[in-house]
């Protein structure tokens, strides 16, 4: 949730920190800091609110130290203010830490240090990790080149719960230690230089090869080294991995805000996703995975576990792969899903879909699935992230780095992966005629040049946001799978412009939510499956009746003069129609939020990677 940046090498570290917090303060923005050694001293600057306001503070630009560490804090313990931000120091000002993720008992070692006479100026469960590493070490009667080391990881190993921390010391001005659990951490590497960051783009600039750490590997830093250890202080080798991501692709590149930039990636995202893996009567390529007809044929239920927009790229999941595979498949939320006790076996393929790849309910979910000897299956955008190296298989969306906090191209993204698989299931088991799969694959390829076409609806998009920026409420209909992307289009709306709203199955609106149904109100519909549309018109006509406004994204010739406003986007199958009619309202969601004049790329409350449960 908190966004970290470290930096060791040959140049001034504090403008290095500050543009780097920038670009990730979509991990949370209530306050801002960053420390670092100036002539064997530690510096210390923070201040609440956005990075800019920390760029600000007198002083900062005096900053000559060419190691330091920096934060920028979505608050879980202890409101947003400049004692609670970070980094934070011990008593002695001798270690400062920057860290990401929650300390459990972080009360239990306060209450350890308080009576070991140590005192604490925040609230924070952080303040623990500093004070701990200073009791540490100076309980260590050894002084050999591993006595840092050694009180990081004494302290590390106390802590219950996620942790992504850099630490430095003014004893050592060469060094920076850095460890994580369960919450990330890159290091970027250069010839003398190391970049650190909780996500790869941040850093991008800088370099394209990067060390991927794994729970509790301690690394110690210089500007030319890295040296990694287990929890045992064992040496052991890591080799870099070399990011195709470019650092353009993390730029603005002219659009006002990352969401309207990732909204028109999206041909490029779905092309990329698509990659070789569809091509007409060949089929579908996975080496990662080598599902056999026995396995496949074998399982009792496929699991797709997920949250938030990811959930919904799950639920078009479910129905491609029901449908084409004949497979029960149940799609859970994370934070539901672990707590709940589920039937899972040898015979249950659990999958996973995370942008990110760090949501700490998914990760938790999956390792629940392994415990009760599942196949687990990610699906995420980043390579190398936790969930990709907790899972037996793994397959990526390529989506490039998603900035903005609303999703988009991810989701489109992911709705297409997940599709892909259902027909590399349905060719493994046998269960479609290749006509019918090979006529499902010609709309997969021909769905960026669709999304291209679908993106020309922007202007109108754009006067229809202008009509109803002010509302209160507005409702999302759909049948099938395009009750799917109602869901999502009603995320997308109120995530960004903070308007309530909500979405109903179109068939449901009679046992209750009609009741809601006024004068005036939005009702937006999605109509794309032939075989439900007139069933959803009759529920659109019911809230007609009652005085709503209606807009509806449909692919099919459909009677406009009942609607006050029509998109419409082309025909595809309806399997994959989610990537072409959730467009226009993301559109919407975002043409609302810039009418509302709000920062569409950082909503209130919300951080792009939700690390802690
Ligand atoms: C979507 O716009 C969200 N901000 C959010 O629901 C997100 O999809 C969810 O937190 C899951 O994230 P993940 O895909 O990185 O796991």
């Amino acid at each position: 949730m908190c966004g970290i940046v470290g930096y060791i090498g040959t140049k001034k570290a504090c403008p290095i920190l500050l543009a780097g917090l920038s670009r990730l303060e979509y991990r949370g923005y209530d306050s801002a800091g960053v420390s670092t050694i100036e002539k064997d001293e530690l510096s210390l600057m923070k201040d609440k609110g956005r990075v800019k306001n920390l760029s600000n503070l007198d002083g900062i630009d005096k900053l000559e130290g060419t190691i330091g560490i920096a934060h920028t804090r979505w608050a879980t313990h202890g409101k947003p203010s400049k004692e609670n931000s970070h980094p934070h120091q011990d008593n002695s000002k001798t270690f400062s830490v920057v860290h990401n993720g929650i300390i459990e008992n972080y009360n239990e070692l306060r209450n350890f240090l308080l009576d070991n006479g140590y005192t604490f100026y925040s609230q924070t469960d952080t303040e623990v990790i500093p004070n701990l590493i200073h009791y540490h070490y100076t309980k260590d009667t050894q002084n050999d080149d591993l006595k840092f080391l050694r009180a990081v990881k004494n302290a590390c190993l106390e802590f219950k719960g996620s942790f992504a921390i850099e630490v430095i010391s003014k004893l050592y001005p060469d060094n920076m230690i850095v460890v994580r659990q369960d919450s990330p951490l890159v290091i970027g590497t250069c010839e003398d230089e190391k970049y650190l960051s909780s996500d790869i783009p941040a850093i991008l600039s800088y370099t394209r090869d990067f060390y991927l750490l794994n729970d509790l590997e301690f690394v110690v830093l210089t500007n030319t080294t890295a040296k990694f250890y287990d929890k045992n202080l064992n040496e052991i080798e890591k080799q870099t991995q070399n990011i195709e991501w470019n650092a353009c692709s993390a730029e603005k590149d002219g659009f006002d805000d990352f969401m309207l930039k990732e909204i028109y990636e999206q041909p490029t995202a779905i092309r990329e996703t698509i990659g070789s893996k569809i091509s007409l009567n060949t089929k579908c390529e996975f080496d990662e995975l080598g599902f056999t007809k026995d396995y496949l044929s074998n399982l009792n239920k496929i699991y797709i576990v997920a949250c938030g927009t990811a959930m919904h790229a799950g639920l078009s999941g479910k129905n491609a792969i029901e449908k084409l595979c004949r497979i029960p498949v149940e799609v859970d939320i994370a934070s539901e899903f672990r707590y709940r006790d589920p039937i899972i076996d040898e015979k249950t393929l659990c999958i996973f879909i995370s942008q990110s790849g760090e949501t700490a309910d998914t990760i938790a979910a999956l390792k629940l699935s392994k415990e009760k000897k599942a196949k687990t299956l990610a699906i995420s955008n980043v390579i190398g992230s936790s969930i990709t190296r907790e899972a037996d298989y793994s397959i990526y969306t390529h989506a490039g780095p998603e900035i903005a906090v609303a999703s988009t191209k991810a989701y489109t993204s992911q709705v297409m992966l997940i599709n892909i698989l259902a027909i590399y299931f349905a060719e493994v088991l046998e269960t479609c005629t290749t006509s019918y799969l090979n006529e499902l694959k010609k709309d997969i390829l021909e769905l960026p040049k669709k999304i291209e076409e679908t993106l020309k609806c922007n202007e109108s998009i754009k006067n229809f946001a202008k009509q109803i920026y002010q509302e209160k409420d507005v409702f999302f209909l759909g049948r099938g799978i395009d009750e799917t992307v109602a869901r999502e289009a009603s995320l997308k709306l109120k995530e960004i412009s903070y308007i309530h709203s909500d979405s109903y199955a179109a068939g449901e609106l009679k046992h209750g939510p009609i009741a809601l149904i006024e004068n005036d109100i939005t009702v937006i519909s999605i109509l794309t499956d032939a075989n439900l549309i007139k069933k959803t018109v009759s529920n659109i006509q019911e809230v007609i009746t009652r005085g709503a406004k209606t807009l509806i994204v449909t692919n099919k010739e459909i009677d406009n003069s009942m609607f006050n406003f029509v998109i419409n986007i082309p025909d595809t199958n309806c399997f994959i129609s989610p990537i072409l009619s959730i467009i226009p309202l993301q559109l919407l969601a975002y043409y609302i939020s810039k009418e509302k004049g709000l920062d569409v790329d950082k909503p209130r409350n919300l951080a792009k990677s939700v690390t802690v449960e």
